[in-house]
């Protein structure tokens, strides 16, 4: 068994069954000087230390004691939206946008998303494992304790099958947890390009099937944009992932208002992402369709453009917002979901308790998996984080440093540096 006590804040976020919404987004059911139970992969309690019931005698207990430390406990981030798996990064674009070219310009001379297809087509899975190993890691050491994870550099059957199955090995070798998506709908391969609609059909008539014959995508999520996938294309192609039993996600509104946010809403899918040029009728169609709006405003940050969505409007119409990184070598190269707090907080006017509900119960609602993850209750999975921080509100305040020092994923303490707390 593994007790934690004398925390000086708990955030439980506990509460109902729904992803929650509206004023619900600012209660995280804190309890000070906070003590939760853990046993095996289970928390078995969680309240005020002084309220603990009585151990069973000799029963063996790993303890973590934060008497005369500042430590905070919260659920381990749920990160609803990354593409972890890539063979190189894209600095050499970074360089260019600092220097003026925007990610459409990039793309067009060749870069962007189909750089990044160059390079994955050239690696094996032996590299492409190692190189995530690496990330995860990192999404571990900074408090995030599970990743929906897409493909969408392979864009073909052979490579984007090759990135599922690094994700599948991923699973079953680490302590993060992993969700699945296929986005074979990421770009338009270059030997496609003449004709788009065959790829289009390559996806509906063969990779859906194949992905979900071997079981391999719970999720499919398509880039709805301009320059990318029309709503006509991106529809067909969400409808095959429905029919092959998988759920569904859009990329939509990032760079532009294309339709995505509507096409979430018309086919219910789970969550509509990005969302920097959703309007008040998308927000109205999302509201009324139960589709997450799971935000990211860390692309907005790291591409430099000045526009994010629109949160608060968001909140106010009772839509549940969830908030994620979006890590991938392109527009947003962060795994750091403390950063993407602080940014949502200064740039989009999210309170920190409702971006920290944004990135724990809410990402896990996106994905599926609340009934299990995403809050500190009695009966949940124990996946839990201590912050080097007296209150959580300092948690986004003091921006761009990691204050995570504990990381306990199903009961197991999986990162501990705690004597540097
Ligand atoms: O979410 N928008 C599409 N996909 C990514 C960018 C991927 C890339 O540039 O490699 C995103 O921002
Ligand atoms: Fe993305």
């Amino acid at each position: 068994m593994l007790l934690i006590k004398n925390i000086r804040q708990v955030l439980t976020l506990r509460g109902g069954a729904s992803p929650r919404s509206g004023g619900e987004m600012r209660e995280l059911g804190i309890v000070e000087h906070g003590a939760v139970l853990i046993r095996g992969e289970r928390i078995e309690w969680a309240g005020p230390t002084r309220d603990l019931p009585a151990r069973p005698p000799r029963a063996r207990f790993q303890v973590i004691d934060g008497v005369g430390l500042d430590l905070v406990a919260l659920p381990g981030f749920v990160d609803s939206h990354t593409h972890p798996v890539f063979a190189g990064t894209r600095a050499d674009e970074y360089n260019l946008r600092c220097q003026g070219k925007s990610y459409q310009e990039i793309a067009g001379l060749g870069g962007g998303i189909r750089a990044s297809v160059r390079q994955l087509r050239e690696a094996t899975m032996d590299q492409l494992v190692a190189r995530a190993q690496r990330h995860l890691r990192q999404f571990l050491q900074h408090g995030t304790t599970t990743i929906e994870a897409k493909s969408g550099y392979g864009l073909s059957l052979q490579d984007e099958l090759k990135i599922l199955r690094t994700i599948a090995k991923l699973k079953a070798g680490n302590r993060m947890e992993l969700v699945a998506t296929l986005l074979a709908a990421h770009d338009v391969p270059d030997e496609y390009r003449s004709s788009r609609a065959r790829y289009v059909r390559a996806i509906v008539e063969e990779m859906i099937p194949a992905a979900a014959r071997e079981g391999l995508a719970q999720y499919c999520d398509v880039f709805c944009e301009t320059g990318y996938f029309t709503v006509d294309e991106s529809r067909a192609v969400l409808l095959a992932a429905r029919k092959a039993g998988m759920g569904l996600r859009i990329h939509a509104e990032q760079l532009s208002r294309s339709g995505g946010a509507m096409l979430a809403a018309e086919l219910g899918a789970v969550s509509a992402d990005h969302l920097e040029w959703a309007d008040d009728e998308d927000i109205r169609a999302l509201k009324k369709a139960g589709t997450i709006a799971t935000l990211l405003p860390g692309s907005a940050f790291n591409l430099g453009l000045p526009r994010y969505p629109p949160a608060r409007r968001m909140i106010e119409a009772g839509v549940p917002v969830a908030l994620a990184t979006d890590f991938n070598p392109g527009s947003c190269f962060t795994l750091n979901m403390q950063l993407i707090l602080s940014i949502a907080c200064s740039q989009m006017k999210m309170t920190p308790a409702e971006a920290i509900t944004a990135a724990t119960i809410n990402g896990a609602h996106a994905l599926e998996i609340a009934d299990r993850t995403g809050s500190i209750e009695e009966g949940k999975q124990a996946d839990i984080v201590l912050m080097n921080v007296p209150d959580y509100l300092e948690i986004p305040y003091f921006f761009g440093v990691n204050h995570c020092v504990a990381v306990i994923k199903k009961g197991n303490i999986v990162i501990n540096n705690l004597e540097s707390a």
